[in-house]
């Protein structure tokens, strides 16, 4: 074994710098571009957020509206998306989908190997208008229920909401779907942001970063919480149940999903804003049950392990209650997260170096196929580095 610092999982290294978000796990804070999350949740639409991760700022009245204009006209889900969507298994899981569509985009797009930064906006634009239609059909197709074609007149969340129900939705769910949207879009390095980020740096396109990235969000440890955490309550089944579940969740070593986080150890300073906006939820459902599940096996997990709430925790709920089918979660957190992605594809190429780290090797010692002569441009080759040493 060599003998250099392995840093397990990238725990603690710094690789980049950027200006899109900053994460303080001190002060619990998260910031978009400067301004903190929660205030941006409480007054911004998820089209203002989106502009302001890709420019740096808000939009003024006209550029929030040509951002609006060009998302409301680019919605439909495409021929050949949906085609290749109805190939697929209906028990496909819908990350798998919607990786896939995002793929058959990316092929048939035209300029995909242009990767200038204004090449890349439009890019970024166009699957921020696209994914909700992917996602909303794919649940649709699973139960059987036709496409449902975009509206013009809704916002981006009631859109989302009218193509995957086709009802428009109450002000209070459109709103809490806003926040979650808002929420989900920029977290730093994370490792699907850094997955988008480790393949932009090879010069690839856009396109392929963005899937790359959303097989990185699938895991559980990863996006797929949010999904993870609606098993779990499934298991569980009633607030009642919590202790007995717990103590043998623990005595298993299993994690709990939706809590605990990489950065945040004292808190994620996303959940505030999402619970409030779950607890809209529960009131407009009439969810008690539900809450009574949520708030005990949090209270319980928090006083046994001191590990709190990351955002999966209030928004897979969420998601449930608004009738989303639970493996839909984290393809909802691909559609707002594709903000950030981008928004950090568009930083990593404009001042990129190939990210390429080292590794310290632990296998067999060298040894040699019976009978293999080195030819003598390898024996040239081999003396060269010997003498460079
Ligand atoms: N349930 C039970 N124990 C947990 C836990 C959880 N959700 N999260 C952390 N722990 C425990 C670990 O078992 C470990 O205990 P140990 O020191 O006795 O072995 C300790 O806390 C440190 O955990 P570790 O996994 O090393 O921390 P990490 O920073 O690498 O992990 C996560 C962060 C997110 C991967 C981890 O908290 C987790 O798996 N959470 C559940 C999945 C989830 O919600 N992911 C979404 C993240 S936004």
């Amino acid at each position: 074994m060599t003998d250099v610092e392995i840093k397990k999982g990238l725990a603690g290294v710094t690789v980049d710098y950027t200006a899109i978000s900053k994460v303080n796990p001190e002060t619990n804070s998260l910031l978009y571009r400067g301004y903190p999350v929660q205030e941006l949740a409480a007054t911004q639409p998820f089209e203002a957020v989106a502009y302001l991760l890709w420019h740096g700022e808000l939009p003024s009245a006209h550029a929030l509206s040509e951002l609006e204009t060009f998302e409301r006209t680019h919605r439909d889900l495409d021929d050949d998306v949906k085609t290749v969507i109805d190939l697929l298994p209906l028990d496909a899981h819908p990350m798998d989908v919607v990786r896939t569509a995002v793929s058959v985009l990316g092929a048939a797009a035209p300029g995909v190997a242009d990767n200038s930064e204004a090449a890349d906006l439009a890019k970024a634009k166009l699957l921020f208008a696209k994914i909700p239609a992917m996602v909303a059909y794919d649940q649709r197709r699973r139960r059987g229920q036709e496409l449902i074609p975009p509206r013009g007149d809704l916002d981006y969340s009631r859109n989302f909401l009218w193509m995957t129900f086709g009802e428009e939705p109450a002000d209070v769910v459109a709103g809490a779907f806003n926040v979650s949207m808002i929420l989900y879009a920029e977290h730093s390095f994370n490792a699907s942001t850094f997955t988008a980020r480790v393949i932009t740096s090879t010069t690839a396109d856009l396109y392929s970063a963005v899937v790359g990235a959303i097989g990185a969000l699938k895991g559980a440890l990863h996006g797929g919480a949010n999904e993870a955490v609606m098993h779990i309550f499934d298991e569980i089944g009633e607030a009642a149940n919590v202790t007995a579940w717990l103590d043998d969740a623990l005595a298993a070593k299993r994690k709990i999903m939706g809590f605990g986080h990489r950065v945040y150890k004292k808190g994620d300073s996303r959940v505030p804003t999402m619970k409030a906006a779950l607890d809209t939820l529960i009131d407009h459902y009439d969810a008690r049950d539900l809450a009574a599940l949520y708030d005990t096996l949090e209270s319980e997990f928090v006083s046994r392990k001191g590990i709190y709430p990351n955002l999966d925790y209030p928004s897979g709920p969420a998601y449930h209650l608004i009738g989303y089918d639970t493996p839909t979660f984290t393809p909802l957190f691909v559609a707002s997260r594709v903000v950030g992605w981008t928004a950090h594809i568009i930083e990593q190429t404009a001042s990129n170096a190939l990210i390429r780290p080292l590794s310290a090797y632990d296998g067999v010692d060298e040894r040699h196929i019976d009978g293999y002569v080195a030819s003598d441009a390898e024996r040239r080759a081999a003396e060269r580095a010997e003498e460079a040493q």
